[in-house]
């Protein structure tokens, strides 16, 4: 597998590790695929709402770490609002991208950091706790990365249709049974969505 150099370099001296004392919000996300964990804190200034400070610990692989420590770069001194924007397209651009079976490990910091940001609104009364419905399912399914190529399955076409009613979800899935990733893919979306409450049960079609 080969690893760019920034990769290695984050890899080898992460910037922003540590726990924060005292965060004013935090998250800890952990990959289906894989069991990694990443833990993103906070500290954000209450009136410009900018992110002041911000670490990280990893629980995870190289580029767990690798993602983590750009991520945190990439969001430091940034306004929630800008923040928001990062995905995990631009932590592996920032460090020259990342062999196709560890895109997940990008989307996994991406997300951790989305998380906390996301914490700290509704902790401020800034938003909402959002309500499950086929946007939620669709916005997880939109996190699963094919790892062949390291691109999401929404983004590749193979979910046709989702729907959720009365707990059910409904998933119509575009992918052959001689497909090698689609007892993986099918792992990785149950465990996606199971740690909702409001999902009872997930039926998973195929053609
Ligand atoms: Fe899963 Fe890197 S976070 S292998």
């Amino acid at each position: 597998m080969q690893y760019s150099q920034k990769v290695l370099d984050h890899f080898m001296h992460p910037h922003n590790v540590g726990k924060m004392e005292n965060p004013d919000a935090s998250a800890t996300e952990g990959s289906p695929s894989c069991g990694d964990q990443v833990t993103v804190f906070l500290k954000i200034d209450k009136e410009t709402k900018i992110i002041e400070d911000i670490s990280f610990l990893s629980y995870g692989c190289a580029s767990n770490i690798a993602t983590a420590s750009i991520i945190t770069d990439l969001a430091k001194g940034k306004s929630l609002e800008d923040a928001k924007k990062i995905t995990y397209e631009d932590a592996m651009e920032a460090l020259d991208g990342l062999p196709p079976v560890k895109v997940h490990c990008s989307v996994l910091a991406a997300d951790t950091l989305q998380t906390a940001i996301s914490n700290y609104e509704i902790a401020h009364g800034l938003k909402e706790v959002p309500n499950f419905g086929k946007e939620t399912i669709l916005a997880e399914l939109k996190k699963i990365i094919y790892p062949q190529v390291g691109t999401d399955i929404v983004t590749l076409k193979m979910v046709k249709y989702v729907g959720f009613s009365d707990g059910e979800v409904l998933i119509d899935m575009n992918m052959m049974n001689f497909d090698t990733w689609r007892e993986n893919v099918v792992e990785e979306i149950n465990e996606h969505l199971e740690k909702y409450p409001e999902v009872k049960k997930i039926q998973i079609n195929f053609p």
